[in-house]
């Protein structure tokens, strides 16, 4: 409820509580806070308001006014209230950085007393740690658990902040799925903030929606927040337009763990090869030999340029630039992880 007393208004007023008159101390009965911005009676709202110990806001004189109002900010379910030297702006630019850092994971945003658990499934972008959403980042400042992949990127984690490492090594030991699923339920239902941290984006051959699923079915609040895909930032990185006018209007991702042929493969490599655009392979590493041979046969040039993007968006990252016939050749010491860009884009690279 807001009540308005005016001498006069200018036309167009809102329509509030208006009374065109001249001010009242018995206006100000039954208010909880009056807020004195008149520049004309303010000193007799003010002794109104003092007469009836109600808080009052003088917005003319500062060293006046019994009570400020604070610059306020709310970033999640933290509340920073700044009062500065009785300047409010000052306050209010106070107010905005603080929010700012607050909004970007820069401040300590961990809870000290338990509290309701959740998951947070974050893509953590190719490796780069700046390449982290600001959502991401916020998490992660808040996060009590972090279950982190082998190629999500490697981040200064505020202290005391419990570390799992659920990455797969190709090759090595890894966990399975069920138990990664079962760890990210028991972490939440105990009370913990988890953010699971994957390498990329969470849905790009991620198996996050397995994650996802384990939650909902427990019963625990699970959010997800998108990464940046090593299969845009690879070319990218490598100077390749993933698209460009007039070259190409498709691209298409391809997990390749399972080579041409293979029983367990669903992807049709003939259709791929007459498909045209570009073709952006991952988990290639070990079975570009196979593509290479497998896409020429169903019809695309042995000429159509190929970048291997080795440790994408890293300070590690190198680049071969190759052509389907000569790939297997001149990308045999490439390893893993690498983003594989076959097609006429790689031609316009810069
Ligand atoms: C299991 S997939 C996960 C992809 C991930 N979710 C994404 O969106 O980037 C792993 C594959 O991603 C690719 N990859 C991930 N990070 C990479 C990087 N920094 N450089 C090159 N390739 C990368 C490689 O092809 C690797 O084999």
């Amino acid at each position: 409820m807001v009540d308005v007393v005016s001498p006069a208004v200018v036309e167009g007023f809102p329509s509030v509580n208006l009374a065109v008159r001249e001010f009242l101390p018995s206006d100000v009965d039954g208010a909880w806070l009056v807020l004195a911005c008149t520049g004309v009676v303010d000193d007799a709202v003010a002794a109104a308001c003092q007469a009836r110990q109600t808080w009052c806001v003088r917005a003319d004189d500062a060293a006046l006014s019994p009570a400020w109002v604070p610059a306020v900010a709310r970033v999640d379910d933290v509340v920073v209230s700044v009062t500065a030297g009785r300047d409010p702006r000052r306050a209010v630019g106070l107010r905005d950085a603080l929010a700012l850092s607050l909004e970007t994971g820069e401040l300590p945003l961990r809870r000290s007393r338990p509290g309701a658990g959740s998951v947070a499934l974050v893509g953590g972008g190719p490796g780069d740690p700046d390449l982290l959403t600001v959502r991401g980042r916020r998490l992660l400042a808040g996060a009590d658990v972090v279950v982190r992949d082998r190629l999500a990127p490697v981040l200064d984690l505020p202290e005391g902040v419990e570390v799992v490492d659920v990455g797969k090594t190709p090759g090595g030991p890894s966990w399975r799925q069920e138990d990664v699923d079962a760890l990210l339920v028991r972490e939440a239902l105990a009370g913990k903030r988890v953010v699971r941290l994957k390498g990329g984006d969470v849905h790009v051959f991620a198996r996050g929606i397995e994650e996802v699923g384990a939650c909902v079915d427990a019963g625990v609040p699970v959010e997800v927040v998108p990464g940046i895909s090593s299969a845009l930032a690879g070319p990218t990185y490598a100077g390749v337009p993933i698209t460009a006018r007039g070259v190409t209007q498709s691209f298409s991702v391809v997990s390749a763990h399972l080579p041409p042929g293979d029983p367990g493969s669903t992807v049709d490599w003939d259709a791929l090869a007459r498909l045209g655009g570009t073709l952006v392979l991952l988990m290639a590493v070990g079975r570009l030999p196979a593509v290479c041979a497998a896409l020429v046969a169903g019809g695309r040039g042995s000429e159509t340029p190929v970048a291997v993007v080795q440790d994408a968006t890293l300070p590690t990252q190198t680049t071969v630039v190759t052509t389907l016939a000569r790939a297997a050749q001149d990308a045999a010491g490439v390893r893993a992880p690498a983003v594989v860009v076959i097609g006429e884009v790689v031609g316009v690279r810069r």
